[in-house]
């Protein structure tokens, strides 16, 4: 996914775009770009790599003028280098993009047919092309833009500015977010708001299909059929877009640390902590007593969020979950039932796979409800239900304090569906509805080993593979565990059901392969004690994260990470934590980019 921004001010703007940018780095950091007008004269600067080096080139050769645009990249199509760093330009026109043009090669064809000479292997540039070659057959900006948006297929939001014109920008929006804000004579686009909070809080999110014309004075806005239509504008709470990493060293230390915090204020808004009760503030337009079962999507972190609520719907609430990968939902098109329900969780709430499945759903006729972070998302805005986590912008790439404030929200949700079906009695609501509460304590509690996984980290950094293991809700913490592992230290690591290590995967275990057991003290613990033993056998070296019991329980390992007594109920939100620091500390001994891990993006709007 790419970020992109388009200011039409009163000043020099470049220096505006780069600081809008910053704040949309952690939606691709492949390469950079701005291009504004100087006196009507088209002008660019493109960087390969982060923003700084685009910083550093235009220190050296500023960008003066007005009015213009920018772009932070996550490649699709060609490498990321200069060349195909975004704004893509015409001598008329330059334009910058975030999506994918899934007929950009037809459409490049025939520009190339009809003498367009391409510089790039990005889709983007046959967007710049096509525009411009509308204008060359007389049309002028506007009505080049109304003709070309219909022959692009695929999702983009784009920013367009023209040569010579230095009173407006053009957007567009269809199948990735792009939001207007406004200023004192001045006028924003943005991918999202956190783009647009240093100039504005005031901010209007296109609709799928829109387009407008943005000038000093606000934005002229139309539908896909190019009728005028207003959309409203909303504040935003600006101050809730702080982007910086406070004393910490990186965005995911940071976030990390704001867990008992951001789970604490998550829990206070779904408990009514003197009844001991869930309370959904707003009434689901479903009765979970009706529903026959429950399906559940989403992506990497957010889907492992969903495997560990599998769990708690199917014992809390007695409600059967079936779960999927979005990627695999979309065009598995399980079959389902009307007025059923679907659950879709994701942190972003842009993530196209997801946003795809939540529309195959809604096709199906099935309610659906999203669990997101950002609640102005087209994941959120296109659900009939939204359950918020209220973890605040998430800027590392590898996803904390979200997927923590996922599985508060998911617990809280079972709970209550477990009350609706009357399989989940007051007392033992009241029961788990304390432990919860016990949570924020734990997870503050946890973060005070860091010290001690430092020193572990060390070890791990000289794996070449990494095995996590676990049973029951702990199983999907393995697979999360490894999926932090590896997405931040480039380490192979996988995440292993404990029960299943003997079907295959024990192959693997030798004094070079560590073995992280996540198993707090619960009914099933000694059965992962005996995959231990398997795994001890064979000279696999254990790295234990559990409890006192656990580690009294005279295993042979390497070492043992002692977690605080948990409910194992919510054990899943406290072990969040010693997953985490285990991937930081790894990925930060080995000196690897822990904010920005190569390859990835904060959220894939892209299939
Ligand atoms: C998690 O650490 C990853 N960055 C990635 O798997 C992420 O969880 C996934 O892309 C889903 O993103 P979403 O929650 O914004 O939908």
């Amino acid at each position: 996914m790419c970020g992109i921004v388009g200011i039409v001010g009163r000043e020099s703007v470049a220096d505006a775009l780069v600081e809008a940018l910053r704040r949309l780095e952690y939606r691709g950091y492949d390469s950079a770009g701005i291009a504004t007008l100087d006196h009507g004269r088209l002008d660019r600067r493109r960087a390969e790599g982060k923003l700084s080096n685009l910083q550093r080139k235009l220190a050296e050769a500023p960008l003066p003028g007005d009015i213009g645009i920018g772009h932070t990249r996550w490649a699709t199509h060609g490498r990321p280098n200069e060349t195909n760093a975004h704004p893509h330009a015409t001598e008329r026109l330059a334009v910058v993009h975030n999506g994918i043009i899934e007929n950009f090669r037809e459409l490049k064809a025939e520009l190339v047919a009809a003498g367009a000479r391409f510089e790039s292997e990005t889709d983007t540039e046959v967007v710049a092309q096509l525009v411009s070659h509308l204008m060359g057959q007389g049309l002028g900006p506007v009505a080049a833009v109304e003709a070309a948006l219909p022959r692009l297929h695929g999702a983009f939001a784009l920013a367009f500015l023209f040569a010579g014109e230095e009173d407006f920008l053009i957007g567009a929006r269809h199948g990735a977010p792009l939001a207007i804000g406004y200023g004192q004579g001045e006028t924003y686009l943005g991918s999202d708001a956190l783009a647009l909070a240093p100039f504005t809080d005031e901010i209007t999110y296109l609709e799928e299909g829109d387009w407008a014309i943005l000038t000093r004075d606000g934005a002229e806005i139309r539908d896909i059929t190019g009728a005028a239509v207003r959309r409203p504008r909303q504040r935003i709470a600006t101050q809730a877009y702080r982007v910086d990493k406070g004393n910490h060293r990186h965005f995911m230390a940071k976030e990390i640390h704001e867990q008992p915090e951001v789970v604490g204020r998550t829990l206070a808004h779904y408990i009514d902590m003197a009844r001991g009760q869930v309370v959904l503030q707003e009434a689901l337009p479903f009765d979970f007593a009706r529903l026959s079962r429950l399906s559940i999507t989403a992506c990497g972190t957010a889907y492992y969020a969903g495997l560990v609520a599998k769990y708690w719907f199917e014992t809390l609430a007695r409600l059967p979950v079936e779960i999927d990968v979005a990627s695999e939902t979309r065009y598995r098109e399980p079959p389902l039932e009307r007025d059923g329900l679907t659950l879709v969780i994701s942190q972003s709430g842009e993530t196209a796979d997801t946003l795809a499945s939540l529309r195959y759903a809604k096709s199906q006729g099935q309610h659906t409800l999203a669990v997101v972070n950002v609640p102005t998302s087209t994941i959120a805005r296109e659900s009939s239900a939204v359950m918020p986590t209220f973890a605040g912008p998430e800027i590392g790439v590898a996803s904390t304090k979200a997927f923590s404030c996922q599985l508060t929200v998911l617990l809280c949700l079972a709970l209550a569906a477990g009350r609706a079906r009357g399989v989940l009695d007051a007392e033992h609501e009241r029961a788990i509805v304390d432990a919860l509460i016990t949570a924020p304590g734990l997870m503050a509690e946890a973060i005070k080993m860091e010290a001690e996984v430092e020193g572990l980290s060390r070890e791990i950094a000289k794996a070449r593979d990494v095995l996590y293991l676990g049973r029951g809700t702990s199983y999907p913490m393995a697979l999360e565990g490894a999926l932090k592992l590896k997405e931040i230290s480039y380490i192979h690591a996988e995440g292993y059901a404990a029960g299943e290590l003997k079907h295959g995967p024990i192959a693997l275990i030798d004094e070079s392969v560590p073995v992280i057991v996540i198993a707090p003290h619960d009914a099933i613990f000694e059965k992962t004690v005996s995959n231990m033993q398997e795994v001890a056998a064979r000279g696999g070296r254990i790295i234990l994260v559990g409890d006192a019991r656990g580690a009294a329980a005279g295993l042979d390992t390497l070492a043992t990470l002692t977690m605080p007594d948990v409910d194992p109920v919510i054990a899943p939100i406290v072990y969040a934590v010693p997953i985490q620091l285990i991937a930081y500390h790894t990925a930060v001994f080995m000196g690897k980019d822990v904010d920005q891990p190569r390859n990835l993006a904060k959220s894939v709007t892209v299939e």
